[in-house]
């Protein structure tokens, strides 16, 4: 006889709790997961995920008979023991996580519960300390959430780590956290519980740090005639500094790292501290893609009545995400300099269309290149590459590209008839022949 699961409850179905819902029925768990919206609930207990991630559908599919969506709470409390809180943070004006929705879901909870709450959601450092200040009943473990959107399935099944942070007297549901996590391999790694939310800070911010620590080298290597592409693989090579996120482009965004650092450099701040560091790596970040600007002004003049096509609009490939994407500080900026702005992108069109009213939206990117005097590679899709680029040169009234991802081959693009600028590379022209 096969041994009955814990039933895991999650608390928040959104992108991490539906992931995390999905992936532990994959493992065999009977999940029930709660939400406060009805069509939400209405939706996925027909098997209808709105949200864009590779794998999810398949896998609420297969495995719809262990996952219950409900929006009742008591359904939730008196069917699982363990409670995955999986609500979302977002800024608030003052640049601190917003713990509203968080601070809602404890205050439904029954005080002298043998529940155990797993902290997911992304919270600063001292947030899980007063939630069992006010909550001395509740067992508390943070457990930090590492996902990649576009890869957050295979992310969850083979975890480089999991982090389970407990503080003393909840020793038993700590153990509990690192069985459900222990079939998946990977190291588990045992914190207090403040540690662990400061591992979840610090590992995005020092993400973010090394994107925009390329972008400034890519920035000087254009001044220099290098190439960052270069740069990046020579530095990458010293395995102190490792060759993953050096990859230079028009900077970071999605629903995690702009808003992480930002909570980060405020939680430090709240305490006195400066955080000078992530100061500069936000600022880098926003000029970053304002640069783009004057790439294209380099080659056109003024902007203005140009007409310019950005290829993909989603924060990056793989998903259909628009929080915090770089394309949407690029077209206010290209509108603003009196530009007139097409924009496609394979999957997050609609969404992007609700936040780019005065965007025209193509449904191609042919459609978008058609009569265009520049284009600007804004997301690295994979269907950019397998373009008919010298067919795209022969469509547009100036075959001009910036490649904001670094993602095509400038000697292809040129090949094909294009100006190209890329991010930190020179397109070298052919040294001239020496005089006889
Ligand atoms: C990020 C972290 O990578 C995850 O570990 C973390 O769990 C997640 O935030 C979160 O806190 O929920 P994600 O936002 O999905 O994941 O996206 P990334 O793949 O990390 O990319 C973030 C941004 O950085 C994108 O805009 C991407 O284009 C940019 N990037 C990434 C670069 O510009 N250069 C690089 O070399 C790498």
């Amino acid at each position: 006889m096969s041994e009955q699961k814990d039933t895991v409850g999650v608390i928040g179905v959104g992108w991490v709790g539906l992931v995390t819902a999905a992936c532990f029925a994959e493992l065999g768990h009977p999940v029930i997961a709660r939400d406060i919206l009805q069509e939400k609930v209405d939706a996925l207990s027909k098997g209808d995920v709105a949200i864009h991630e590779p794998g999810l559908d398949d896998l609420i599919r297969r495995n719809a008979e262990r996952l219950t969506f409900t929006t009742d709470m008591d359904e939730l409390l008196g069917g699982a023991r363990l409670l995955f809180v999986c609500v979302d943070t977002p800024p608030t004006y003052s640049g601190d996580a917003d713990l509203s929705r968080v601070r809602a879901v404890v205050q439904e909870l029954p005080e002298d519960s043998d529940h155990v709450l797993i902290m997911k959601s992304t919270v600063p450092a001292g947030t899980g300390e007063s939630i069992r200040r006010d909550m001395p009943g509740l067992s508390y473990v943070s457990c930090p959430e590492f996902l990649k959107e576009g890869t957050a399935v295979k992310d969850f099944m083979n975890p480089d780590r999991v982090v389970v942070g407990a503080d003393a007297g909840d020793e038993g549901a700590a153990a509990a956290v690192e069985s459900l996590y222990r079939p998946l391999g990977g190291e588990i790694l045992r914190t207090d519980v403040a540690s662990a939310e400061m591992i979840k800070l610090a590992s995005n911010a020092f993400l973010a740090t090394k994107i925009s620590f390329i972008n400034e080298i890519a920035n000087v290597c254009e001044e220099v005639g290098a190439d960052v592409g270069q740069v990046a693989k020579g530095m990458g090579l010293d395995e102190r500094i490792g060759t993953s996120f050096l990859r230079a482009g028009i900077g970071y965004g999605g629903s995690c790292f702009p808003k992480d650092v930002s909570a980060l450099k405020m939680l430090a701040g709240n305490t006195g501290y400066h955080f000078q560091l992530l100061t500069a790596v936000i600022e880098v970040n926003e000029l970053q893609k304002r640069r783009v600007v004057g790439k294209l002004e380099k080659h056109l003049g003024s902007l203005i009545g140009k007409r310019v096509a950005l290829l993909g609009l989603a924060f990056k490939p793989d998903t259909d995400d628009m929080r915090e994407a770089s394309s949407l500080v690029l077209a206010a900026r290209l509108q603003g300099e009196g530009a007139e702005v097409v924009a496609y992108d394979p999957v997050a069109s609609e969404r992007a269309a609700e936040l780019l009213g005065s965007v025209e939206m193509a449904t191609s990117a042919t459609e978008a290149l058609e009569g265009a005097d520049a284009a600007v590679l804004v997301t690295e899709w994979g269907e950019f590459a397998e373009l008919d680029w010298a067919a795209a040169a022969g469509r547009m009234n100036r075959a001009l590209i910036v490649d904001g991802r670094n993602f095509l081959d400038p000697k292809a693009l040129t090949e094909a008839g294009f100006e190209y600028e890329g991010i930190g590379q020179t397109v070298s022209s052919p040294r001239p022949a020496a005089a006889s």
